[in-house]
């Protein structure tokens, strides 16, 4: 079976969680923003925050969203302001998710994501969502995936 993790990562969290996946046969595809989060902290909340609290779309850099073929499709995410990333909310436009076998692993500061469940309900009925706490800095949080 073909397995698909199509993921967006600003700091290395989402990085950290497609090295576990490849290790148990996932193919990955990495989404770039043609404009990515600036360096400070504080920048990155003013604009990634305020834009993911409106579900706003980033511009993307080439994606493939053909997955034709996978049966089975992992989606990626941090956690900005209790919401998708802006390139995620950008990839669940894309996709034709229908028919698919679709799960979700979101990233947060906290471990916890407030308003992601109800936005990924809107693209899938039925998603199991994941959520690891800082899993570049918590590396045992990887093995929730796949419990
Ligand atoms: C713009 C922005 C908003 C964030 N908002 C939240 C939040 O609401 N809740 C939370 O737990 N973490 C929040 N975080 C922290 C990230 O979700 C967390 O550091 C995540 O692991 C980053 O994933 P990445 O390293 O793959 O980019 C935010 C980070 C950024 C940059």
């Amino acid at each position: 079976m073909s397995k698909l993790f199509i993921y967006y990562s600003n700091t290395g969290s989402g990085d950290a969680v497609a090295s576990k996946l490849a290790t148990l046969g996932y193919e990955i595809r990495k989404v770039t923003p043609k404009k990515d989060l600036p360096k400070a902290f504080f920048f990155k909340v003013m604009s990634g925050g305020f834009l993911a609290s409106l579900n706003a779309k980033a511009k993307l850099n080439e994606f493939d969203a053909n997955i034709e073929g996978y049966e089975e499709v992992v989606i990626g995410s941090p956690i900005w302001n209790g919401r998708l990333s802006t390139p995620i909310n950008t990839v669940l436009s894309l996709l034709d998710l229908n028919g698919k076998n679709v799960s979700f692993i979101l990233y947060a500061g906290s471990g916890a994501a407030k308003a992601a469940p109800k936005q990924i309900k809107k693209f899938v009925s039925e998603a199991k969502i994941t959520i690891l706490k800082e899993p570049k800095k918590y590396p045992e949080e990887l093995e929730k995936i796949g419990e």
